[in-house]
């Protein structure tokens, strides 16, 4: 284990940079900002510094990680772009959308963080401070949600403190992130696949392919050694107190997470109540997904009662997260 270290939190600008960077190359942990989530960094050509990484998360080392660049370029070094994914990097990134391809023969990366797939994940973020890390350091980051392995994300420095301080080098506070949910993940296999719904909506992704999106098959939340989508363990997104999802009235001793300017029967029963967003708007629903979670956590509630979310467009990939949280801990 790495606990014992000193976590050092700086404020995002030029010196967090050149720090971040610094110790990026020295083979260290550093978490940052990202549009999506906040994101545990480390060298993607450093396997030393990825078993370190894996360790601080107490990730499962078959669940392979996203290679983060600083543009299409750098991107393709990695990955073996073809025309789809090409029309898809250049429609959305930067941005919420991570793509998954065959690794180049010259690809850098090292086997441990593609978990030895054949395959690679990759993410140009567009986040200012991501952006400026990713410059500054010159190669490609892998970074995972910068969170212990199978709770909540993190979308503020504070919340990647109370996950991680002690195990990890550095946190570079850029405040709360924008999206709130991890990007969305596309394979770009013969036909392309939405292998986890996230911060950009499938709908847009489809507007630009005229085609639709393949679904996984259904085994791809099963535990299996080689998931076709490895990242969609069921036990992701928990949170410790038990999630009722749909809720249509409140529980005496449950907390509730609303959706929409409706009140639920018996919601004064309900301690506490977060909305996430009382003028039912679903980017708003999604930055505040996280945080919400986190904090009713924290009241050890009974339980916590969740109100129906839409599914269209950022609903999406909020519902996925819901179903994964509600399925509880391992
Ligand atoms: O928004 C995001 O994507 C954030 C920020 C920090 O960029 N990162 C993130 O990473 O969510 P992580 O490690 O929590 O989720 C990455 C997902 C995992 O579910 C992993 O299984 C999947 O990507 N993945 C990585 N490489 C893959 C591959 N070659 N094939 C299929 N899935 C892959
Ligand atoms: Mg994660």
């Amino acid at each position: 284990m790495n606990v014992g270290l000193t976590t050092e939190i700086l404020p995002a600008g030029e010196a967090a940079v050149a720090a971040a960077a610094r110790c990026l190359k020295e083979g260290g942990l550093v978490a940052f900002p990202t549009e999506t989530v906040y994101g545990l960094g480390a060298d993607a050509t450093n396997a030393a510094a990825i078993a370190r990484l894996y360790e601080a998360k107490g990730r499962p080392s078959f669940n392979p990680l996203i290679a983060h660049v600083s543009d299409l370029l750098a991107a393709e070094r990695i990955g073996r772009f073809d025309a789809t994914s090409i029309a898809l990097a250049q429609a959305f990134w930067p941005g919420p959308l991570t793509l998954v391809l065959p690794k180049t023969t010259v690809c850098a990366v090292a086997d441990l963080a593609t978990a030895g797939l054949e395959t690679i994940a990759i993410r140009v973020p567009a986040h200012p401070v991501a952006r400026e890390i990713l410059r500054a350091f010159g190669g490609p980051v892998v970074a995972p949600s910068a969170n212990v392995s199978g709770h909540v994300s993190p979308t503020t420095a504070q919340h990647v403190q109370s996950d991680l301080g002690g195990r990890i080098d550095l946190i570079v506070d850029g405040g709360a992130v924008a999206v709130g949910v991890e990007s969305t993940i596309v394979g770009c296999f013969d036909a392309p696949m939405l292998l986890r719904p996230g911060g950009l909506p499938r709908e847009n992704i489809e507007r630009v392919l005229g085609r639709f999106l393949l679904q996984p098959p259904d085994d791809a939340d099963s535990e299996a050694d080689a998931p076709v989508a490895p990242g969609m363990l069921a036990s992701h997104y928990a949170p410790r107190t038990p999630v009722r999802l749909n809720a249509a009235s409140i529980e005496p001793g449950e907390a509730l997470l609303a959706f929409g300017p409706h009140a639920l029967p018996g919601v004064d029963l309900a301690t506490p109540v977060m909305n996430l967003s009382p003028r039912g708007d679903l980017t708003q629903a999604a930055t505040n997904l996280f945080g919400y979670l986190r904090a009713l956590d924290a009241k050890a509630a009974r339980a916590i009662a969740v109100m129906p979310v839409p599914h269209h467009g950022l609903g999406d990939a909020i519902n996925d997260r819901l179903r994964r949280a509600a399925m509880g801990r391992e």
